[in-house]
C-alpha cells in the first residue's frame, strides 16, 4: 500500500487517483475548484467517463479515496505526489507550465520529508528539470521528480489505466524508480512493459506518440479528400492499406479532423519546442494546417447543396463531443462547424448523449438544445453528424425521414453504407466517398 496525493482532478487526475485506490493504495485527490471537490465529497463524479462511477464509489466507500482543496494536508499524508494539472496552449502554441510550476513552488515550501513528485501532465522536454529547480528554491528535504506521462484515452480511461499497454517512467533516481515500479506492478501483470528512461526521453515520448497519431489521422483525411476528387472510395482504400501489418487497421478512419484537449495542443507544443531549438517540424506544421481545414470540410459541401444560401436553414447536429463516450468538447470539430454554420445565417439545433451541459456553458444563447436524437430533427433542412456515438450508428431512418423537412445528411464520420442510403432515398454526403443524390 502506498500513500498518494493527486493534484488536479480532471480527466487524468481523477482516473489516476481512482485507479490507484482500486489497487489498494490510499489516495487523496486535491483540486482548487471547491465546487468540484464538494461534489466529489458528496459522492458525485464530476465528469462523464464510462465505468469511473463504479470504481469511484467502491473506493470512496472503502475509505481509500478522498478529496480536499488543501494541498498541504494531502502532501503531508502522501509519499508520492502526482501532478495532473492542465498544460493548455499559450498564445504561441507552447505548453503553459504556470499551473505545474506554481504548484511545484508550493510543494517546496510544504514538504518536510522525502517525496516522489510525479509529473503526469503532458509537458515539454526539460520540464522535470524546471520542476526540480522550482521545488529546490524552498525545499529543505530530499525529493525526486519523475516524468510519468499518461496515455489513457477519454472514453476508455479506466480500462486504459488499469491495463496500460506500457508505462513510461522517466527518472534518474534509483530510489524513485523502485517506488514507481512497486506502484505500477499490479497494472502490468499480463506482461506489458514498464519502460524506464531518462526524464527528457519520457517527456518527448508522449508528444511523439500524440503527434504520430494526429499525423496518421491527417494522412487518411488527405487520402479521403483526394478520393473525392478522383472518384475512389476511402473505405476501400482504408481496408486495402490497413490489412498491411506495418500500417495496421486502427486510426485509419477519415473524418472531420482531430480535436480534443490533447492532439491539437500537443502537436502545436512539439512544433513550438522544435522552433525553440531551431528545428522545424515540417510534417507537423502540415498536419496542423491540413487539420484546420478538415474540421470544416463539410461546410463547402453543405453550402453547395443549398446553392450558397444557408440563411434561416434549420440544421440539426448529432454529436458535440470531440469523440464518442466522453462529455469533453474541447477543440471538438462540432464547435467549428456550428460557428461556421451560424456565420452563414443557419439556425442550429443540437443533440449529444453526454456533452449537452458542457455545450450549454459555451453556446447557450446561440443554438437550441434538443431532448434526443429524433427531436433534434424536427423541421430540419439537413442533419450534420459530428461525433460517431453508438446511438447514431443504426438509427430509425423512417423516423428520421418523418421528422426532417428533407432527407439530407452530411456525415463527418462515415457511419452509413452508401447503397443503404441510396435505397432509403437520402441525399447523403460523407468523407472520401461519392455523394448519394437520390432524386
Ligand atoms: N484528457 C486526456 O485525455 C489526457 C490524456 C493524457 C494526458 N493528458 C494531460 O494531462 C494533463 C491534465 O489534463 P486533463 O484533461 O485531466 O485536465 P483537466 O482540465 O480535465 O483537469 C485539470 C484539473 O486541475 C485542476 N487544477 C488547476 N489548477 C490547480 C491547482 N493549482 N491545484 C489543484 N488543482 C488544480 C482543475 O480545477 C481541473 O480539475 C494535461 O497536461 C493533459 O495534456 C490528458
Amino acid at each position: 500500500m502506498k500513500k498518494i496525493a493527486v493534484v488536479g482532478t480532471g480527466y487524468v487526475g481523477l482516473v489516476t487517483g481512482t485507479c490507484f485506490a482500486e489497487t489498494g493504495n490510499n489516495v487523496i485527490c486535491v483540486d482548487i475548484d471547491k465546487q468540484k471537490v464538494d461534489r466529489m465529497q458528496n459522492g458525485e463524479v464530476p465528469i462523464y467517463e464510462p465505468y469511473l462511477d463504479v470504481v469511484f464509489e467502491r473506493n470512496v466507500q472503502a475509505n481509500r479515496l478522498s478529496f480536499t482543496t488543501n494541498l498541504k494536508d494531502a502532501v503531508d499524508f502522501a509519499e508520492i505526489i502526482f501532478l495532473a494539472l492542465p498544460t493548455p496552449p499559450g498564445e504561441d502554441g507552447s505548453a503553459d507550465l504556470s499551473y505545474i510550476l506554481g504548484v511545484a513552488e508550493e510543494l517546496g515550501k510544504i514538504i518536510t520529508e522525502y517525496k516522489v513528485i510525479v509529473d503526469k501532465s503532458t509537458v515539454p522536454v526539460g520540464t522535470a528539470f524546471k520542476v526540480n529547480e522550482m521545488i529546490s528554491k524552498n525545499a529543505k528535504v530530499d525529493f525526486d521528480v519523475v516524468s510519468n506521462p499518461e496515455f489513457l484515452r477519454e472514453g476508455f480511461a479506466v480500462d486504459d489505466f488499469l491495463k496500460p499497454e506500457r508505462v513510461i517512467i522517466g527518472t534518474s533516481s534509483k530510489r524513485a524508480q523502485t517506488i514507481m515500479e512497486q506502484l505500477y506492478r499490479p497494472f502490468v501483470r499480463q506482461g506489458n512493459p514498464i519502460i524506464f528512461m531518462d526524464e527528457e526521453s519520457a517527456e518527448l515520448t508522449k508528444y511523439a506518440a500524440n503527434s504520430f497519431l494526429a499525423t496518421k489521422i491527417t494522412f487518411m483525411n488527405e487520402i479521403a479528400n483526394f478520393c473525392e476528387i478522383v472518384g475512389a472510395n476511402v473505405d476501400k482504400v482504408r481496408m486495402g492499406i490497413g490489412s498491411d501489418s506495418r500500417i495496421g487497421k486502427r486510426f485509419l478512419f477519415p473524418g472531420i479532423g482531430y480535436g480534443g484537449s490533447c492532439f491539437p495542443k500537443d502537436v502545436k507544443a512539439l512544433v513550438k519546442s522544435g522552433n525553440d531549438h531551431d528545428y522545424s517540424f515540417e510534417i507537423l506544421k502540415s498536419v496542423i494546417s491540413v487539420n484546420d481545414v478538415q474540421k470544416t470540410a463539410l461546410i463547402p459541401k453543405i453550402k453547395n447543396y443549398f446553392k450558397g444560401d444557408l440563411k434561416d436553414k434549420k440544421i440539426a447536429i448529432w454529436g458535440l463531443a470531440f469523440k464518442p463516450n466522453t462529455d469533453d468538447i474541447r477543440e471538438a470539430p462540432a464547435l467549428f462547424i456550428i460557428e461556421a454554420l451560424i456565420s452563414e445565417g443557419a439556425s442550429i439545433n443540437v443533440y449529444d448523449p453526454e456533452a449537452m451541459d458542457n455545450m450549454k456553458g459555451l453556446m447557450s444563447n446561440k443554438i437550441s438544445f434538443a431532448q434526443d436524437e429524433y427531436q433534434v430533427l424536427e423541421q430540419a433542412d439537413a442533419l450534420v453528424i459530428c461525433t460517431e456515438w453508438g446511438v447514431f450508428r443504426n438509427p430509425d431512418f423512417v423516423e428520421i425521414a418523418k421528422k426532417m423537412n428533407d432527407r439530407v445528411i452530411f456525415d463527418g464520420r462515415n457511419l452509413y453504407n452508401l447503397q443503404d442510403m441510396n435505397d432509403r432515398g437520402f441525399y447523403y454526403s460523407s468523407i472520401g466517398r461519392e455523394i448519394i443524390n437520390y432524386d
